[in-house]
């Protein structure tokens, strides 16, 4: 059963879409299988690794409706163990559709179980608008990282986003819960960067991640090339970072699994 992490802000530009692109990259460069769904209708992630042909597609949405069979829509990437599940433009239209459906949260994580055996890790991207297709991709993935931009107004999300997860944890699922922060577009010679790593070390030091994610021109130039930064500058520090994010999260969520077998 596939390991599952959405990544998860109500803050548009805080490198979520960076993230989910490269941290799957990561984990398929490590060996995992990997599917990267796209569940923003923006559609970041399918444009930065070129998938298009989606557009004209309803297909997610169909899926989500039980209409659709989500391995149908599945894509093979630029690397072997990295699959995309792209998305279109017809997701804007989730809350009309989904409206009347009920228990509206929990359709992308039954349309997700069937492919749920053939991976290590999927990986949600999500749009920051808290609604119907935020609050599925909670439930679906039940772990969630938050990439907080480390400045000062990005830092006041955190506390609205932790509101949100504590409203899912106790209205739909207990065991959703925050797999880590993320300081991402870290650049430590801003003092307000420094200000603002200081803060989350202050008051999330418990959720923290060690690795952090430096503002690069490696990470905006690899989107022009349609690859992670891992494949575009494969000696770069910032894919150092990416492959040690990915490694830390592994770390933590296979000792989450573990905690709970023993709970059993
Ligand atoms: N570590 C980074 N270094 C440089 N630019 C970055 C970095 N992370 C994100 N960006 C840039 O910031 C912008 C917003 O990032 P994105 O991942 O799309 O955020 P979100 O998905 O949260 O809206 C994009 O132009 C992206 O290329
Ligand atoms: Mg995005």
């Amino acid at each position: 059963m596939a390991k599952k992490i959405t990544i998860l802000t109500s803050k548009g530009g805080s490198g979520k879409t960076t993230t989910a692109v490269n941290l799957s990259a990561a984990l398929a460069t490590q060996g995992k299988r990997c599917l990267l769904v796209d569940f923003d209708p923006q559609c970041s992630c399918s444009d930065w690794l070129g998938y298009t042909d989606a557009e004209e597609q309803s297909f997610i949405l169909d899926a989500l409706l039980g209409n659709a069979d989500i391995s149908d829509g599945i894509q093979q990437t630029y690397l072997d163990n990295l699959h995309l599940l792209p998305c279109s433009m017809h997701l804007f239209q989730a809350e009309t559709h989904l409206s009347n459906e009920i228990a509206n949260d929990t359709l992308l994580s039954m349309a997700l179980e069937p492919v749920s055996e053939q991976y290590d890790y999927i990986v949600i991207d999500v749009t920051p608008t808290m609604g119907v297709l935020a609050y599925n991709a909670i439930y679906a993935a039940k772990n969630l990282l938050i990439p907080v931009e480390t400045s000062y107004i990005a830092m006041r999300a955190i506390r609205s986003i932790m509101k949100v997860v504590e409203l899912m944890q106790q209205r739909r699922d207990d065991s959703i819960s925050i797999v880590g922060l993320l300081a991402s577009r870290v650049d430590v010679r801003q003092t307000s960067c420094k200000q603002a790593l200081e803060l989350l070390d202050n008051h999330f030091s418990n959720i923290l991640l060690d690795t952090f994610i430096n503002d690069a021109v490696a990470v905006k130039d690899s989107v022009a090339y349609g690859q992670s930064v891992i494949c575009y500058k494969p000696k770069s520090k910032s894919a150092k970072q990416f492959l040690d994010l990915a490694t830390e999260i592994d770390k933590r969520l296979t000792k989450s699994v573990k905690g709970k077998k023993n709970a059993a």
